[in-house]
């Protein structure tokens, strides 16, 4: 099933890596890139691939965030790590869906030669982290087979575009970074895959956190990424649905079921028609998949 919770895990830090399997996030994301200081990447491909190794996957699903692709150290991080067999990569700074496609040739290769099965290497693409990407996020629709997730990203668009912050006067994001997030989310869903919400950077304010993730949810995001393992439970919970929820779900579809010949019905007062008959379905589908 889709996870709900990623949490980042820096992949230079054994003692950080030690802790992700307790901390009940449904995959973790073991960072090469901007957690992990350049000198220290070197040791940190080597700690990857023995953790990849050696982790239970049962617990989670293991992604890796590699360096963008046009770094020097990218062909590095794919060469270091793969033959753990990562569930997926996470691809920071995508300029287009193009780099997708690049980085899926790359793995046609690096799979056969480590006797991996060919193709089953996910891509999770960071699509929002720099302008050119913000216009070309079209070409996500009829997706490489490999990608999974979309997310989006405001803290390196801002930096990107000379943004001295990217909040409003009140704490709420501001408009470009309303626009990122709107446009993964339709990107996503065009491409049919999973939308993922960014981080909810302060850690320590977890009624924030919860706010945010709700809101993602009500949006159509089905996850969201997580820095700190105590922002793993709270996420976990925001994106299940609820016993009443789920209660709710069930009725509308059984009214349809019990009524297959109408488009439209009432319920407790309240009009229902297709959508919320395919809303329903996602409750239900996801409940029983957890
Ligand atoms: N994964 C696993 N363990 C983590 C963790 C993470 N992301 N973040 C913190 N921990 C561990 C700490 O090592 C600490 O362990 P200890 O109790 O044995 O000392 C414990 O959880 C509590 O951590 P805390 O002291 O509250 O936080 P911190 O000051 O050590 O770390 C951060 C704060 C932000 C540096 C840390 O959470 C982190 O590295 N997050 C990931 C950052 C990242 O990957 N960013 C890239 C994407 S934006
Ligand atoms: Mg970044």
């Amino acid at each position: 099933m889709m996870p709900r919770s990623w949490l980042f895990v820096p992949g230079d830090s054994e003692k950080k890596l030690g802790k992700g399997p307790g901390t009940g996030a449904d995959a973790l994301i073991i960072d090469l890139e901007d957690s992990v200081a350049k000198s220290r990447r070197p040791i940190g491909r080597e700690l990857t691939c023995e953790y990849l190794r050696a982790a239970d996957r049962s617990l989670s699903k293991l992604y890796v965030r590699i360096n963008p692709l046009d770094s020097d150290d990218a062909l590095f991080d794919l060469a270091g790590i793969i033959a753990g067999k990562p569930d997926g990569l996470i691809l920071p700074k995508a300029e287009t869906a193009a780099d997708a496609n690049r980085l899926s040739y790359y793995l046609d290769a690096l799979e056969v030669a480590n006797g991996i099965e060919l193709g089953s290497t996910k891509i999770f693409p960071i699509a929002t982290e720099t302008p050119g990407a913000m216009l070309t996020l079209d070409g996500y629709r009829n997706p490489n087979p490999r990608i999974s997730a979309l997310s989006w990203g405001a803290e390196d668009l801002s930096a990107a575009i000379g943004a001295s912050t990217n909040q409003d006067e009140h704490g709420n994001l501001s408009a470009p970074y309303i626009l990122a997030r709107s446009l993964c989310l339709m990107a996503a869903h065009a491409a049919g895959v999973q939308a993922v919400d960014t981080v909810y950077t302060n850690f320590r304010d977890d009624d924030g956190l919860r706010q945010s993730s709700v809101q993602a949810r009500r949006d159509g995001f089905s996850g969201k990424i997580a820095i700190h393992p105590n922002q793993v439970a709270t996420i976990n919970d925001a994106f299940t649905p609820s016993a009443q929820e789920i209660e709710h779900a069930q009725a509308v579809i059984d009214l349809f079921a019990a009524n297959p010949d109408a488009g439209t019905l009432s319920l407790d007062g309240k009009m229902l028609d297709k959508p919320h008959l395919t809303q329903a379905e996602r409750v239900v589908a996801f409940a029983k998949h957890q």
